[in-house]
């Protein structure tokens, strides 16, 4: 089996120096194998065709932002299982990152920290990419996470997200906002009221007049798990007057809580902490959106998802759909096919925003 004997040997050694020298690697693989990995579709493919905020996708189960984030290895994901990629995050303009090393590998927590600050190609070469793919029939559901580019100051970040919802708005299925990565200096206070106010109607009036009198792509926002019960019933009201279609909870998380006593040093390492420690706090905020939101708001959950248990818990906490990065750096396809299996056929209880 190609992944076990292959891929999987070179995500394991996520736990040596270079992690990210094995995730360019890995992209590259699959990039290169896509046109023949629809073979291991039957393997891992699962249909269980749910619709979300009007999208109809082809599983609950996802990629989550980042993996992906030039859309390289597109064709390859549905064969992996997924019924619909989050690609990006992009700026408008591409940018490096932050500098080397920015990827760690926390093996005995089951979890990554990251600070690769958006490296992209930029908004306009994903746009390329997309259209190229589109060319050859989209395979899967699309959502196109969109950020602000470093250099670009915070008082101009709206006409910079404008700019990169304008350029992908034809490849786009959905639009995540990304409001929440602790990456990029003084991105989450994009996240205060006033300022997400005026960055969704911005974007709103963006995607209106670029739908042409039809109806828009849908705009989801991603939160951060650190934001307080006050400051996320402030996102959610926001949400509710801006029209936002779904919600994506959460980020990456500022706090070192529950890593392994082996993974301390490592641990001080700057960056957003991914994998098992977040299920907990993930889960919550997921549950916390669910109730305010009466279960009007649909949402898309993700944060250490490492099992078909974890995945069913995060629908049970309010999710209509699910995001997996760590749990399948680290697994595998065998974890998408055991998620989508547990998934599959489970009605959602409560949420307005999913209907089989
Ligand atoms: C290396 C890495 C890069 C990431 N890059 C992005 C990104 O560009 N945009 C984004 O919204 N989230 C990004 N994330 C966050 C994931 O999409 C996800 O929200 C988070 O990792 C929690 O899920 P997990 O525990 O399954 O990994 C990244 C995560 C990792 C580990």
């Amino acid at each position: 089996m190609l992944f076990e004997k292959l891929i999987r040997p070179a995500l394991y050694r996520l736990s040596s120096d270079d992690a990210e020298a094995v995730h360019e690697r890995t992209i590259r693989v699959l990039s290169a194998a896509a046109p023949a990995l629809g073979v291991l579709r039957r393997r891992y493919g699962v249909d269980d065709p749910v619709t979300v905020f009007g999208l109809r996708f082809p599983n609950r189960v996802g990629l989550a932002a980042g993996m992906d984030k030039d859309g390289r290895a597109l064709g390859a994901w549905p064969s992996l299982g997924f019924g619909f990629v989050e690609v990006g995050t992009v700026t408008r303009l591409a940018q490096p990152g932050n500098p080397k090393p920015r990827l760690f590998a926390l093996p005995t927590s089951d979890a990554v920290i990251n600070r690769m600050g958006f490296n992209n190609a930029g908004a306009d070469a994903l746009a390329r990419k997309l259209a190229t793919e589109k060319a050859h029939s989209k395979p899967v559901v699309v959502g196109v996470s969109i950020g602000k580019s470093k250099v670009v100051p915070l008082e101009d970040a709206v006409a910079d997200y404008q700019a990169s919802l304008r350029s992908l708005y034809p490849y786009a299925d959905y639009f995540a906002i990304n409001v929440s990565s602790p990456n990029t200096p003084g991105l989450r206070s994009l996240q205060d009221k006033s300022q997400l106010a005026e960055l969704l109607d911005e974007l709103n009036g963006t995607a209106a007049s670029l739908a042409g009198g039809g109806t828009p792509t849908p705009l989801l926002v991603k939160v951060a798990p650190d934001l307080s019960d006050t400051a996320l019933a402030e996102v959610l009201e926001v949400c509710d007057t801006h029209g936002v279609a779904g919600l994506i909870a959460t980020n990456t998380t500022l706090s070192r809580e529950g890593l392994a006593p082996g993974d301390a040093p490592t641990g001080e390492e700057a960056g957003g902490l991914s994998g098992r420690p977040l299920a907990a706090r993930a889960r919550e905020v997921v549950r916390f959106v669910h109730e305010r939101t009466e279960g009007k708001l649909p949402i898309i959950g993700v944060g250490g998802i490492f099992s078909g248990t974890d995945a069913r818990r995060m629908l049970d906490a309010g999710a209509s759909l699910v995001q997996v990065y760590t749990g399948f750096a680290l697994k595998g396809p065998g974890l998408i096919r055991e998620i989508n299996r547990a998934l599959a056929g489970r009605r959602i209880m409560g949420s307005s925003g999913a209907s089989r």
